[in-house]
């Protein structure tokens, strides 16, 4: 296959969700695809699957290192791999609150380290980190969350402007609630039980999360929108994808006073600040 019919591609976290609708659109039109996960998917893919964990440094060089044996190159990195952990930060334990920043944050700096030898070598690459508006907006009860999408985004600026003298390009994509297995697959605080102070206006907000992500957009509408970052020159620093609505509200945060923000996205999780002098 010539460069000019189709690049290859990696995408991790392809066993699922969004991941799998790139995997397999991008094969559709043509391109080589890597797909990687810790689980071989449910059923038979079109693309080729690799086993990967992108918590461990050896799963993600190893994999890497196999795309790069038998194609000679990575044209397009997808970092999509991820999970969401739910509950009140003061419930969540530091070693919950790793994982899922090792997962999000430290799993897409794995890959990224492992392909840039060889993308800077060549002059030429991209990749996709996909972000979420959850790293645009700290959204309760999704605070770690937030923070692994958070470091994401200053992370891919920062590496956007360091290798693009390489030619490499880096851009993030920033999806709203999308209809994945992601919901089903959200991690727990095991620290939020009923006995926490938290817990009914968690349950309370959870069931709004879980019933705005199982409306979400379709995976399919996400894969485009990577199939057209893949041919648009030049790329921004960062794109949404979703519905209307939600990336709306999301852009609002820059201009609209920051309490009045705040105060919108508390009362739709229904929380309430407590006034000075008012009981508890
Ligand atoms: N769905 C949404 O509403 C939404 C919105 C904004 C952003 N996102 C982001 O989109 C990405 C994909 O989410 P999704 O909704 O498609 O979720 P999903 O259906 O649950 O898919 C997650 C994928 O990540 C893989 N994965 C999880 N942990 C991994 C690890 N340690 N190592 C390697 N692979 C791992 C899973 O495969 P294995 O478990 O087999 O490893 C699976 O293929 C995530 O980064 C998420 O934050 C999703």
């Amino acid at each position: 296959m010539s460069e000019a019919e189709g690049r290859v591609v990696l995408v991790t976290g392809a066993s699922s969700g969004i991941g799998r609708a790139c995997a397999e659109l991008l094969s559709e039109r043509g391109h080589t695809v890597y797909g990687t996960s810790r689980k071989p998917p449910p059923a038979p893919t079109r693309h080729r699957m690799l086993a990967m964990d992108v918590t461990e440094d050896d799963s993600v060089q190893k994999a890497v290192d196999a795309v790069l044996q038998e194609r000679g190159r990575v044209d397009v990195v997808v970092n999509n791999a991820g999970y969401a952990l739910a509950g009140p930060v003061e419930d969540t334990s530091l070693e919950e609150a790793r994982r899922q920043l090792d997962t999000n944050f430290f799993g897409v700096l794995r890959v990224c380290k492992a392909v840039l030898p060889s993308m800077r070598a060549r002059g030429s690459g991209l990749i996709v980190n996909v972000s979420s508006l959850g790293g645009v907006v700290g959204l309760p009860f999704q605070g770690l969350y937030s923070a692994s999408k958070f470091a994401l985004e200053g992370l891919t600026e920062s590496l956007r402007q360091e290798v693009a003298p390489f030619g490499v390009r880096v851009t993030l994509l920033q999806p709203g609630d999308v209809c994945t297995p992601i919901t089903d697959n959200r991690v727990r605080a095991r620290g939020c039980d009923s006995g926490s102070v938290y817990w009914n206006v968690f349950e309370a907000a959870l069931r709004i999360i879980e019933k705005e992500e199982r409306a979400g957009a379709p995976v399919e509408l996400v894969a485009r929108r990577v199939l057209e970052l893949m041919e648009r020159e030049p790329l921004a620093v960062r794109y949404t994808v979703g519905h209307v609505s939600q990336r709306l509200l999301a852009s609002t945060k820059a201009f609209l006073p920051s309490r009045v923000f705040e105060r919108i996205l508390m009362s739709y999780y229904g929380l309430e600040a407590r006034r000075p002098g008012q009981e508890a």
